[in-house]
């Protein structure tokens, strides 16, 4: 027998899942029944997809079904990353979807899991068209991601189970906080702040621990909102994120006051900056100005007023708004 190594001790981890326990029931039909074929565990960051995950691979092992678990962010997001990362994982060289056919046909249940998912967008359609479809009937596939899985929906229809992970429930955040050490009474204030998102829980606990001597909310607010703001803007398109920006330091956002961050619809790489902004708000450099030159009149032919880049700039203004409104717990980006 090899050394021991902490894998034992990352899967009682995943074994120790706090509720979610309708959700792993669901998934252990992917091992235990004919239907579903495919399950779509998704959620916001840091609401415990992964962790689920782990906990459905333990269950799977636990009743003999192989496993074979594969992450979006291990690989690059393309046909050939994918069938290396899940070669690598076969220990066989795979190179189109009929390997992948061969390789992974058998008797027994075969669990194949994909992590990650909202890394592999590039890869979606492929892997929905053409690499579920060779699937050998023995394997059910289990993917995770933030993004609700729409395409999936359409594409598998009753043969796909999804399952949306919301925040754990008051009594479930009261139980994480203490197994992390944290004291009965100031768990619940802090199960308040964090609104049972797990990863806030996480966090909150061990500034806790970190910093013994501040009052609770004080303790955990900081490093709280800290790390979930960062977790959320990496995680936004740069059009959104400089929207994002934009939105963030201003009292009231206006699409004026939005124009200098979007870009010149015809030369995507040049920004429209407030240099080149007259008293109506930015106007085209001459150089952005469309063949035959600018237009007369009042309003200037504009690179920003470009119906193009207008509508995109709205689009992520919305798509700013509606990403912190569905961010946990309230890391708001307060006005100065
Ligand atoms: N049900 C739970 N019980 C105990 N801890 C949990 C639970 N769910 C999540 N956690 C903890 O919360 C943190 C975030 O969870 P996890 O990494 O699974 O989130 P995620 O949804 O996969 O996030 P991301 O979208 O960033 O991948 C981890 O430390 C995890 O251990
Ligand atoms: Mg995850």
């Amino acid at each position: 027998m090899g050394p021991r190594t902490m894998q034992s001790t990352l899967d009682q981890r995943a074994g120790a899942l706090i509720g979610r326990e309708s959700e792993r029931a669901a998934l252990l039909e992917l091992v235990e029944r004919d239907m579903p074929l495919v399950a779509f565990v998704h959620g916001i960051a840091g609401v415990g997809k992964s962790m689920l995950l782990q906990a459905a691979v333990v269950d799977a092992r636990a009743r003999g079904t192989l496993v074979v678990a594969l992450d979006g962010r291990a690989f690059e997001p393309t046909e050939r990353g994918f069938l290396s990362s899940l070669g690598g994982a076969l220990n066989t060289p795979l190179a189109t979807v009929v390997d992948v056919t061969g390789a992974l046909a058998s008797d027994a249940r075969v669990l194949l899991t994909i992590d990650t998912h909202e890394q592999l967008r590039l890869l979606d359609a492929w892997l929905r068209q053409s690499f579920v479809p060779a699937l050998p009937h023995n394997v059910r596939l289990l993917v995770a991601g933030r993004d609700t899985p729409t395409a999936w929906q359409r594409d598998l229809g009753g043969l796909l189970r999804t399952i949306r992970l919301d925040n754990l429930s008051d009594e479930a955040a009261r139980t994480l906080l203490r197994r992390a050490g944290v004291d009965s009474a100031i768990a619940a204030r802090v199960a308040q702040v964090a609104r049972g998102h797990p990863l806030s829980l996480q966090l909150a606990a061990g500034a806790l621990v970190e910093r013994p001597g501040l009052p609770a909310e004080d303790a955990v607010l900081g490093p709280m909102v800290e790390e979930l703001a960062r977790l959320y803007i990496d995680g936004l398109d740069p059009m959104t994120r400089r929207a994002f920006d934009a939105a963030s330091v201003v009292r009231r956002t206006t699409l004026t006051l939005l124009e200098p961050r979007a870009q010149c619809s015809r030369h995507p790489t040049r920004p429209v900056t407030a240099s080149t902004a007259g008293p109506r708000g930015p106007a085209c450099a001459p150089s952005c100005a469309p063949p035959g030159g600018p237009t007369s009149g009042a309003t200037p032919p504009t690179c920003s007023t470009s119906s193009r880049t207008r509508s995109s700039a709205m689009r992520s203004s919305r798509a700013a708004q509606t990403s912190s409104r569905s961010n946990p717990p309230a890391p708001v980006i307060t006005q100065p």
